[in-house]
């Protein structure tokens, strides 16, 4: 590589990280509204025989991608999540891999309970009843769902997310239970500072337990359709499902299934399989009486997309320099 390295970036994400890569490299960012294909990525980086890539999760880095640059050190996706990259590929190859953990935990677990809150006290609907012009007189079974306050929470994956979705439940006095691999004793103690008795239990009782459950695991081989049909049959009928992880947690077919059958009560999903989640969608059908969905802004806050934006930049940055990642999706992967 000779003259000033080139990263390429496959979206226009926060100035502040755009401007903090030119300040050191040569940029060239993709500007269309959706995103540039598998070809387009390869050609730029062939082209540009670039250094870096920045990527969002929406883009499928893998072997290919990879080789279209020689000089290719560094790929930094600007999400927390990174099914989406060959982590093997990149690491037999000694390419680094940046991604954004931490910053937006407590940003995704305000849409978790954005998300709760909406399918329990059905906002939506009651929108779409005052702007149609149907709201006539006080009604006293009008719109009327479970309470929030004094409920079982269920937290699929005490992770970071996991935690801050959890730590929000006592305000509302909840009671709280979650599964995973195995008990937290560490993330116990955290939701121990807020008044919460944080009970580690087995997934089936979590599911037939909690009025609200709440996704909170990676997408890996052992989590894809972790939700599928005997496990919403294991749900009450009134429960709320929230996925706010990966949409192909759950098996879209059951979900559809269970709602249609009134095995569960609502679903609010953030993300869905397939993503985007056509209008025309079977599972549409459903919304908004027994499904809300929005599209993927568990991180959207103003202040948590610079932060993605400068941790993206400082990773690309390391990765050019050759200095270990601040934040490695490789490492943090288990795979370093
Ligand atoms: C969003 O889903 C992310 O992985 O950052």
């Amino acid at each position: 590589m000779t003259g000033t390295p080139t990263v390429y970036v496959t979206r226009t994400i926060p100035e502040i990280g755009l401007d903090r890569l030119r300040e050191r490299y040569e940029v060239a960012v993709w500007d269309g509204k959706l995103p540039p294909t598998k070809e387009h990525i390869v050609s730029m980086l062939a082209e540009l025989d670039a250094a870096g890539l920045v990527c969002l999760l929406s883009d499928e880095i893998d072997a290919e991608v990879l080789d279209a640059s020689p000089d290719l050190s560094v790929v930094s996706t600007f999400s927390v999540g990174y099914d989406h990259v060959h982590l093997a590929a990149a690491a037999e190859r000694g390419i680094a891999v940046g991604h954004t953990p931490g910053v937006l935990a407590e940003t995704t677990a305000d849409l978790a309970w954005a998300l709760l809150l909406t399918c329990a006290r059905r906002t939506v609907e009651g929108h779409a009843h005052v702007a149609a012009d149907e709201w006539e007189t006080w009604g006293p079974r009008l719109l009327t769902g479970p309470d929030v306050h004094d409920a079982t929470l269920g937290i699929v994956g005490l992770g970071e997310i996991g935690t801050a979705t959890a730590k929000r439940a006592a305000g509302f006095e909840m009671d709280v239970r979650y599964s995973g691999r195995s008990p937290k004793p560490e993330r116990e103690a955290e939701l121990a500072e807020f008044g919460l008795d944080a009970t580690y239990v087995d997934r089936d009782e979590l599911l037939a337990e909690s009025d609200f459950v709440s996704l909170h695991v990676p997408l890996v081989e052992e989590t894809e359709g972790l939700i599928g049909s005997a496990e919403l049959q294991r749900m009450s009928e009134d429960a709320i499902l929230i996925n706010t992880s990966r949409g192909e947690v759950v098996d879209t077919d059951a979900l559809d299934t269970a709602l249609a059958a009134g095995q569960i009560g609502r679903a609010g999903l953030d993300v869905t399989d397939p993503e985007p989640l056509p209008a025309d969608h079977p599972l549409f059908r459903h919304a908004p009486e027994r499904l809300v969905v929005t599209p993927h802004i568990g991180s959207a806050s103003t202040g948590t997309r610079n932060r993605m934006a400068e941790m993206v930049a400082a990773c690309t940055e390391a990765g050019i320099e050759g200095e270990p990642l601040p934040h490695s999706a490789i490492r943090d992967a288990g795979m370093e």
